[in-house]
């Protein structure tokens, strides 16, 4: 009976400490979570489900900030006068972009989200310049109707030398591998000189091909998965890493990833959980995020405040990811540095080079590819291996059909040639004091003409923020292209400049972009009420919404 007793309490003491234990961590997950709604992914998604449908007609569309109507009407001439500028200079690209919209949901997709919902139906009709283009040339992207664009889209970051390049480098790499042709019966000899190029720019010993950035990092999770035995996986509140689901939890994905933690980018609360919790195989890094830890680029569609976005301090994110990287090797976690967009655009060694850090894994993609689609994986060998001597029937499985396709491992090689030459040691000379000047003049000239616009960058990686709040940031994107320049749908969130941008082409850009922000200055959308207009203007908002949520 004594005896019993004495089970019974060892056992209740036990279980009282396991639940306080259980409840200590997740009450240290829950803190290293980032505040706002991109730290709460699942809350996001709830949020995102109350959001009601509602559309400005001409009426409001112009005024939803209460501005007396001597602005509203100079903004309705400005757009009057935008849309009447659109329909003759992009008619042929938007009659063929209108014919396909609908059959090409990407398109109908990107052209309604490029602006706040609410005012997408107007600008739609009124703003679309279409999707297509016939040719580029050195900086210059021409479209279906012959205008001359300045290419501010980096083609979604690969375009790093400028599209002549990698048109070189295809047809190169087309002629290294044209007797094999393209036949995927094995591997092309230029895939070893590929692996050993690699493995020397990562510092690390095996390579896996695959066609996309997004299967690059589904790879890498999934061995670190398998290596470690653990379940989850971190990811930083912001950071984007492909369309997988396991690393876009909340809005986006039907699907609810709940082996990924969202964790507060460089954040003491965040190592805490690293430290502690044994079901963490890996801890992926989209190094960007150096330009705004904790929120993804700022999009042309949720623009509104006036907060200052995108200033790198280098220093504090080496030492950030110095620690983190401790806390990984202490805790067995693998880190992954996703270098899909970073690689080769910092440093001829990525992020990883310029912020000084080494990383179990590495994931590139974009320009690796020298113009063509690929994924690419480098680990430390134990981490690649996908069996184990052992078990032999406990294997990671990872195949894809057109992995190290010989033309893409051609222009592969043609890329990392050119960049190991003369020529391509030099693109890195003074690189950022350039990119960091340029950025800087521009700054310079807006505030000179006291236009409320600035631009941030992470070297050739830009985007712009508000000195002010207001709701029609996102109309600067249509003066822009107004005055010649091309931004990817994802709007004024992110400029990419390819690294043939000379002076001259620069300044054009430069000289354009101002009077672009004159214009929008003149046309009065970004006049300001009374007081705390941040304020106001959210008010205003939440109101609004609320109002069209409760009918
Ligand atoms: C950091 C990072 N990882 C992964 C991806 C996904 O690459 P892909 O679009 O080739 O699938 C991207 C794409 O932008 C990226 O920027």
């Amino acid at each position: 009976m004594k005896h019993d007793r004495l089970v019974w309490s060892v056992l209740g003491t036990a279980g009282a400490w396991f639940l306080a234990d259980k409840a200590r961590a997740r009450l240290r997950l829950s803190r290293a979570k980032h505040p706002s709604l991109a730290g709460h992914v699942r809350m996001a998604k709830r949020v995102a489900a109350l959001v009601p449908s509602y559309a400005f007609d001409a009426a409001h569309f112009f005024a939803v900030d209460d501005a007396p109507r001597e602005v509203t009407a100079r903004r309705q001439a400005g757009f009057a006068a935008l849309a009447a500028l659109y329909r003759q200079r992009f008619a042929v690209t938007r009659s063929m972009t209108a014919e396909v919209r609908d059959a090409i949901p990407d398109i109908a997709f990107t052209s309604s989200y490029r602006v706040p919902f609410q005012f997408s139906p107007l600008v739609r009709e009124s703003l679309s310049a279409g999707n297509f283009y016939k040719a580029s040339r050195g900086v210059i992207l021409t479209d279906c109707d012959d205008n001359a664009l300045y290419d501010l889209t980096g083609s979604f970051g690969v375009n790093l030398l400028g599209t002549d390049a990698y048109r070189d480098l295809i047809a190169e790499g087309a002629q290294t591998v044209g007797d094999l042709g393209p036949t995927l019966a094995g591997l092309h000899p230029v895939v070893a000189d590929n692996v050993r190029r690699l493995k020397a720019i990562s510092g690390l010993d095996a390579v896996s091909f695959h066609m996309s950035g997004t299967e690059a990092v589904m790879q890498a999770v999934r061995l670190a998965r398998y290596h470690t035995g653990r379940s989850h996986l971190v990811r930083f509140a912001g950071a984007y890493h492909g369309w997988w689901g396991d690393v876009q939890p909340g809005i986006g994905n039907p699907v609810p990833a709940d082996r990924t933690y969202t964790l507060a980018d460089m954040s003491e609360r965040s190592l805490e959980v690293l430290a502690t919790r044994r079901n963490i195989a890996c801890v992926l890094v989209n190094p960007i995020q150096a330009m705004h830890p904790n929120s993804g680029a700022p999009g042309d569609s949720t623009l509104v405040s006036g907060r200052k976005n995108g200033g790198v301090d280098r220093t504090a994110y080496s030492a950030w990811l110095e620690r983190l990287g401790q806390v990984c090797r202490e805790a067995g976690i693998v880190l992954i540095m996703d270098e899909v967009f970073t690689g080769f655009r910092l440093a001829p060694g990525g992020a990883c080079e310029y912020f000084g850090v080494s990383a179990d894994m590495i994931t590139y993609g974009k320009t690796l590819g020298g113009g063509l689609p690929v994924g690419v994986l480098c680990g430390r060998a134990a981490l690649m291996k996908r069996f184990r001597e052992d078990r032999p029937a406990d294997i990671c499985f990872a195949r894809g059909t057109f992995n190290s396709h010989p033309y893409v491992m051609g222009a592969m090689d043609a890329f990392l040639r050119h960049m190991e030459t003369e020529a391509g040691r030099a693109l890195y000379d003074g690189f950022d004091a350039l990119w960091n000047t340029r950025a800087a003049d521009l700054n310079r000239r807006l505030e000179s003409e006291s236009l409320p616009v600035r631009v941030a960058n992470l070297g050739t990686i830009w985007l712009i923020h508000y000195t002010i709040p207001s709701r029609y940031h996102w109309m600067l994107q249509f003066y822009l292209r107004a005055e010649g320049l091309a931004l990817s749908w994802v709007g004024s969130g992110r400029l990419i400049f390819s690294l043939n941008y000379g002076e001259a082409e620069f300044a054009a850009v430069a000289e354009r972009f101002v009077a672009a922000a004159r214009k929008m200055q003149a046309d009065g959308w970004w006049w300001q009420p009374e007081g705390d207009a941040g304020r106001t203007l959210r008010k205003g908002l939440r109101r609004e919404m609320l109002g069209h949520l409760l009918g």
